[in-house]
């Protein structure tokens, strides 16, 4: 398979690089720019990006790289300070500009290089520097300029070598993606024989190779990763997986139930269903709990107990499998360069309560949009493989205060009607619009019950019930995240059916705040 390889030196877009790189069909990979020469060689790979990063390229300690890498004969990109490290190890120059060059700049390319075959010359890019480009290298010439920069791309064609100071990997750049494009396929050669049907394909022949006839245990939470996970294991081994759901009655309504009407005995999928309904031990646990950390600590600690019950009765297994994904190798540190000091829980912490030989982790490769789109392709349910993001303790930490039973009916309800309205919203919205997506479309949207009761009328009578919160918020990598405006009309279709159908609820509040200082959950 062709591989495009990311060499990372700590830019905030590194992610999104290989992401975009994916999209056009190539597989691509992300290394620190630490990752000796040799390694890369024997990667053989069709280009190498160099990705922004933090520092100046004439500072003391600054990240960099050997002038070798240019001279392999691969075509190399450079973006922002990448860009800059290729001209300064080639022998360009340069120099802090007078003025930082920030966001949306509008540019002039040369059409005739290949970088920008069918292109507009003019067009909006995404901009991010204090550095500038002040004297090319020998061999180079600039394709485009800013009215601040005159070198906002270059070239050294014969030696393969292109140098972008602007971000192509963001949306804010106009023809960013076509740019990519024409550097992996018509650059680097690239055929484009990255796509999820032969990935799937693929990966089930190498399961099966590797797992021959032994036995695999996986946990899974109904959430995409796991579930795309039990897919392609089931199609590779069938009954030689078990999976086991813990159905902790802190899960989104029906939600449980669905995942069983999947992977359960009537469901489209050949394995060991394993359901064990531990809502009462956990309401149990839980009973007079109110501080959201020692509530995550126990639902997280009944989880294993509960997981290592179940383990002891299937007894030895050869393979556990984990639902790791790419970014979380990234993030560990064992990808790139940018978060070496975030661990990740699926990363390395094995569990050491279940009998097993070996790890097995079939998602370690795909960013979370590939996931989603290798469920399709295994048949699982849309509704399941499109599920927005949710947390592992539940709506434990989505109900303020202690956790009853009661309140997680109350919540559930909520819950499902705020969705619901929003997804029909969403649709006529597209509907009306030509299939265009809502503009105020959240990334993560939810109902929380907060700890407050307060007066109300219903009818004749005065009523003191519990006020649920809604949020909704826009992100792109859940670190920050500002509210979403869902239009008011929708709100308030939202409130008046919680308010009739939810019986324990008298008061809606809508959550502005936004990431920070708040976080997206509501714990
Ligand atoms: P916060 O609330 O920290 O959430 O702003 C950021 C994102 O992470 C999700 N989240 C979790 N996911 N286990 C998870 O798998 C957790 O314990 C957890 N806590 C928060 C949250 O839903 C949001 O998408």
């Amino acid at each position: 398979m062709e591989k495009v390889i990311v060499i990372d030196f700590g830019g905030q877009y590194n992610q999104l690089v290989a992401r975009r790189v994916r999209e056009c069909g190539v597989y691509c990979e992300i290394y620190s720019y630490r990752t000796p020469l040799d390694k890369i060689r024997e990667m053989d790979p069709k280009g190498i990006i160099l990705t922004g990063g933090p520092n100046s390229v004439y500072e003391e300690g600054a990240a960099t790289c050997g002038r070798e890498l240019f001279e392999m004969g691969i075509p190399v990109l450079g973006l922002c300070y990448g860009a800059q490290l290729m001209m300064h190890i080639m022998g360009g120059k340069v120099e802090r500009a007078a003025n930082r060059e920030y966001g949306k700049t509008s540019t002039e390319v040369d059409i005739k290089s290949l970088l920008f075959k069918g292109i507009p010359e003019k067009s909006i890019v995404w901009m991010s520097h204090f550095d500038y480009i002040s004297k090319l290298a020998p061999g180079f010439k600039s394709v485009a300029h800013t009215t601040s920069a005159p070198v906002a791309a270059a070239e050294n064609a014969d030696a393969g070598l292109y140098a972008i100071q602007f971000h192509p990997e963001v949306l804010h750049t106009q023809y960013g993606k076509e740019v990519l494009f024409n550097y992996v396929r018509n650059i680097c050669g690239c055929i484009g024989d990255w796509e999820m049907g032969s990935f799937v394909d693929r990966t089930v022949a190498e399961l099966k190779e590797k797992i021959g006839d032994g036995r695999v245990l996986l946990a899974l939470s109904g959430g995409v990763d796991s579930s795309v996970a039990a897919g392609l294991l089931s199609r590779a081994v069938g009954k030689q997986l078990t999976c086991v759901f813990v159905d902790h009655g802190l899960l989104r309504k029906d939600e449980g139930d669905q995942v069983e009407a999947v992977f359960g005995e009537k469901g489209n999928f050949d394995l060991n269903f394993i359901r064990v309904n531990a809502a009462e031990r956990y309401y149990g646990k839980l009973a007079g709990v109110t501080e959201p950390e020692k509530k995550r600590k126990i639902i997280g600690e009944e989880f294993i107990r509960v997981f290592e019950e179940e383990a002891k009765k299937i007894g030895a297994v050869d393979y556990l499998a984990q639902g790791t994904i790419y970014p979380d190798v990234v993030e560990s540190g064992l990808g790139g360069e940018s978060a070496v000091i975030k661990s990740h829980h699926n990363v390395g912490g094995l569990p050491d309560f279940v009998d097993f030989k070996e790890i097995v982790e079939p998602l370690r490769d795909l960013f979370k949009d590939e996931v989603r789109e290798a469920g399709r392709r295994l048949g699982i349910p849309e509704e399941l493989v499109s599920r927005q993001p949710f947390p592992g303790p539940g709506l434990g930490i989505r109900i303020i205060g202690e956790v009853t039973a009661d309140k997680v009916r109350i919540v559930q309800d909520a819950d499902a009607i705020y969705r619901e309205e929003v997804d029909r919203a969403f649709n006529e919205y597209a509907a009306s619009h030509g299939g265009e997506s809502a503009p105020w479309k959240p990334d993560q949207y939810f109902a929380a019950l907060t700890n407050m009761r307060s007066v109300g009328v219903m009818g004749d009578e005065r009523t003191y019930d519990y006020a649920i919160a809604l949020r909704a918020v826009r992100t792109v990598d859940f670190m920050t995240a500002e509210s979403a405006q869902i239009p008011w009309n929708v709100l308030q279709r939202v409130t008046t059916r919680i308010v009739n159908e939810v019986r324990g609820v008298n008061r809606v509040l809508y959550d502005l705040t936004g990431k920070p200082p708040g976080t997206i959950e509501m714990e």
